[in-house]
């Protein structure tokens, strides 16, 4: 690799460098942060310097929470927090950018920087991250054939015209600049991905460069093995590994040497725990392995940044998931460090006692775990089915196709679509509804004239036997569950993706309603609870299975009074409900399902609680409501004052239950 040019540069800048640190001066001039090859490390404004780091991403924790964790973090003994920046989060439309509330980037760094945190940015494009599309806008799909992370010249378009608008932004706050960020990464885990496309790789070590400055110290990350580091580095982006506790440390290391000979040893990613899937038991890694593993790597004199320090929420639509397809769930606790609520952990503690063997950790008090509140039950009452509300969830009407569009096709990137046709015949005997190239992403509510038949879903089950007439209205609601964030299946499309067979003739001439849930969530409850939410004709008619057509229920609870410091944290089950979304006051708080499990609670942040009036909660239940229309008392949702996030899982017997 590059013999060591910035030290060179370092030992010019030597005297004025002392000069300023014995006055304490912030010179911006004066700070730097570079690589020492001859010694195997970092070095900060001239002096040898190692980084115990933790990730944290700002858009998995509600803004009024930044400085608690920041401050947990601090004091648990990190000099450094390491960030992505989620793509998608900020221009969720091509042009349209969104940076102030919880999008507002900069003010955490800011945070981060009077707390005296400094920080390691990812900035991707691509992030992983168990983050829808791996944070890639999925409006980038809209060129069908785009072929993300390449320089696919489209892609790389796209790219460009966000780099341009998200790295001026974080010039300011680099280190030689004055800021707290010492060092940025290029890619995300490159070397994982089957494009191997070093001119994409050099195009953005060049707008990086060009957006950044020839000074800030730009790495890049991948797996400790030796096929990763093949695709994934690149000469003048110095390259770094990521591995969990229990791997061999030594051979680990060895891997990073193979590519950078000299310089220091770097885990950009030691995981403290593992991600979740729906179906699958909650991930713990013991305390024990990863203090153990911490401890040699200090002890090695590594570089190392616990990936996550402090886990969070996949709010509303913003889950990843793996292939073959497998959503992860609303929580992403991660078993780390810090809870998902941001709670102090057994974990926090035994590894601030690793910390505390390398570097001095903070004095002072450790802000306590945040308190809790159990409101209890709520009781619901249904509002309307889907159908019902079709003119409220999509005011303009469908879109007619004679066959199915995708989500971007209708430039609808979350959430839901309802595809409408009708029987072209009658069929009385049951008949195969069938997806045969596997295109449900992810999951189809399948009903006739309004009566749930069952659910099709991607890669578990293809094909439903329905009945009906000839001219019945057959409604698919299509969920999209999360798009693949990892591996080389994120060009990930949404919606019916191929065409639909009854009786193994293709069915034609859709209406395709693009809903718009947020909106008539926040704004249309007016409207709703001024109609009559009730049953009328055969639209919530329930089948013979227990499957009830995909409705809304709503509910207000208040804040109880003469209580101190409420509105506290909470959160919400749902005994006895099967699959679908909540909002509180209009956030999205995320996706349910204790039908499948691990997930039993979803996390409740105080900020979205009122106090003064009701709150108003809404679940959008897909599958099975625990009560009907004619058994009042039994839809209730509770608020427990603990999180179950390790429930029981079961795989899809949905569909086997009615046979
Ligand atoms: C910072 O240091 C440089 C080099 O020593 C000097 O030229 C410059 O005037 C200083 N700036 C401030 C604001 O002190
Ligand atoms: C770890 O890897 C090193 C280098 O490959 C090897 O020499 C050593 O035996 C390994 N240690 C264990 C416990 O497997
Ligand atoms: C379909 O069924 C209805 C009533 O069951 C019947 O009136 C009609 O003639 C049938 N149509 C065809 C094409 O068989
Ligand atoms: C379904 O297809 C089979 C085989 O082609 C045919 O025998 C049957 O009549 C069809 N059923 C209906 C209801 O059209
Ligand atoms: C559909 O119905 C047919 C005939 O009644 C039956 O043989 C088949 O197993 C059913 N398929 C499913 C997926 O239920
Ligand atoms: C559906 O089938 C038609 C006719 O075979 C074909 O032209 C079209 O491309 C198919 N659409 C999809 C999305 O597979
Ligand atoms: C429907 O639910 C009831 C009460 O929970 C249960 O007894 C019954 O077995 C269920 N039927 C089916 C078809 O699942
Ligand atoms: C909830 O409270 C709001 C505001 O007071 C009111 O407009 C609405 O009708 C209530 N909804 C229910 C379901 O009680």
């Amino acid at each position: 690799m590059d013999t060591p040019g910035v030290v060179r540069i370092f030992s010019l800048l030597l005297v004025p460098l002392l000069l300023g640190s014995a006055h304490g001066l912030h010179n911006a001039s004066q700070r730097t942060f570079e690589i020492d090859y001859s010694h195997n490390r970092f070095l900060k404004d001239g002096q040898p310097f190692r980084y115990i780091s933790g990730s944290i991403h700002y858009f998995r924790v509600p803004r009024m929470y930044w400085k608690d964790r920041l401050v947990k973090m601090k004091m648990a003994g990190l000099n450094a927090i390491q960030m992505y920046v989620a793509w998608n989060f900020h221009e969720p439309q091509p042009g349209q950018y969104l940076f102030t509330g919880d999008h507002d980037v900069e003010h955490f760094i800011q945070l981060a920087h009077k707390l005296g945190l400094l920080v390691i940015l990812r900035p991707g494009p691509y992030i992983c991250a168990e983050w829808d599309m791996g944070g890639l806008p999925a409006w980038l799909l809209e060129k069908k054939s785009i072929v993300l992370r390449s320089s696919d010249p489209d892609y790389l378009a796209s790219v460009d015209k966000w780099l341009r608008v998200l790295l001026p932004k974080m010039k300011p706050l680099l280190y030689q600049n004055g800021g707290p960020i010492i060092s940025v990464q290029v890619e995300n885990e490159y070397g994982s991905y089957s494009a191997c496309d070093y001119t994409y790789l050099r195009f953005l070590q060049n707008r990086f460069r060009s957006y950044l400055g020839e000074k800030v110290l730009l790495f890049t990350t991948d797996g400790a093995h030796e096929r990763f580091l093949k695709c994934g580095t690149l000469q003048g982006l110095y390259a770094t590994v990521d591995f969990g506790a229990g791997t061999n440390i030594t051979n680990a290391f060895l891997i990073q040497r193979k590519t950078e000979p000299k310089g220091p040893l770097v885990n950009s990613e030691f995981y403290t725990g593992w991600l979740d899937h729906w179906g699958q038991p909650h991930s713990v890694v013991s305390t024990k392995a990863v203090a153990s593993s911490l401890q040699d790597m200090l002890a090695r004199g590594a570089n190392v940044n616990l990936y996550m320090f402090m886990g969070g929420t996949n709010f509303a639509y913003w889950n990843g998931a793996n292939t073959p397809y497998q959503a992860q769930p609303t929580s992403y606790d991660y078993d780390a460090p810090l809870s998902e609520a941001g709670d102090l952990t057994e974990k926090y503690f035994a590894l601030r006692d690793v910390i505390k063997k390398f570097e001095k950790v903070p004095e002072g008090p450790i802000p306590p775990s945040t308190p809790k509140f159990a409101y209890g039950k709520v009781t619901l009452k249904k509002l309307k089915t889907v159908q019902e509300a079709l003119n409220i969830l999509c005011p303009f009407g469908p879109i007619k196709s004679i066959y199915p569009l995708t989500f971007v096709q209708v430039k609808q990137y979350f959430g839901f679509v309802l595809y409408r046709t009708t029987l072209p015949q009658n069929y009385s005997s049951p008949t195969p509804l069938s997806s045969p190239s596997n295109g449900v992403h992810d999951r189809a509510y399948v009903s006739v004239n309004g009566v749930l038949q069952g659910v099709l879903e991607r890669n578990t089950v293809s094909t439903l036997n329905i009945t009906g007439k000839a001219g019945d209205t057959l409604d698919l609601l299509v969920e999209n569950m999360g798009r693949v964030n990892y591996g080389n299946a994120i060009n990930d499309f949404k919606g019916l993706i191929s065409n639909l067979t009854l009786n193994s003739s293709i069915l034609i001439n859709w209406e395709i309603f693009p809903l718009d849930t947020e909106n008539a969530v926040r704004s249309s409850l007016e409207a709703w609870n001024g109609r009559d939410g009730g049953c009328r004709d055969k639209a919530c008619a329930h089948g013979s299975s227990n499957l009830t057509a995909p409705a809304f229920y709503v509910a207000n609870f208040s804040i109880p009074r003469g209580i101190p410091d409420l509105p506290r944290d909470t959160f919400i089950q749902f005994p006895g409900w099967t699959k679908g979304q909540v909002w509180i006051n209009g956030f999205n708080l995320g996706r349910y399902w204790p039908a499948r499990g691990p997930q039993v609670t979803l996390f409740v942040p105080q900020h979205i609680l009122l106090t003064a009036g009701p709150n108003t909660v809404i679940v959008l239940e897909l599958e099975r409501a625990p009560c009907r229309d004619s058994g009042p008392g039994q839809c209730m949702v509770e608020f427990v004052d603990k999180p179950v996030i390790s429930g029981a899982q079961t795989t899809n017997r949905l569909n086997a239950d009615r046979n």
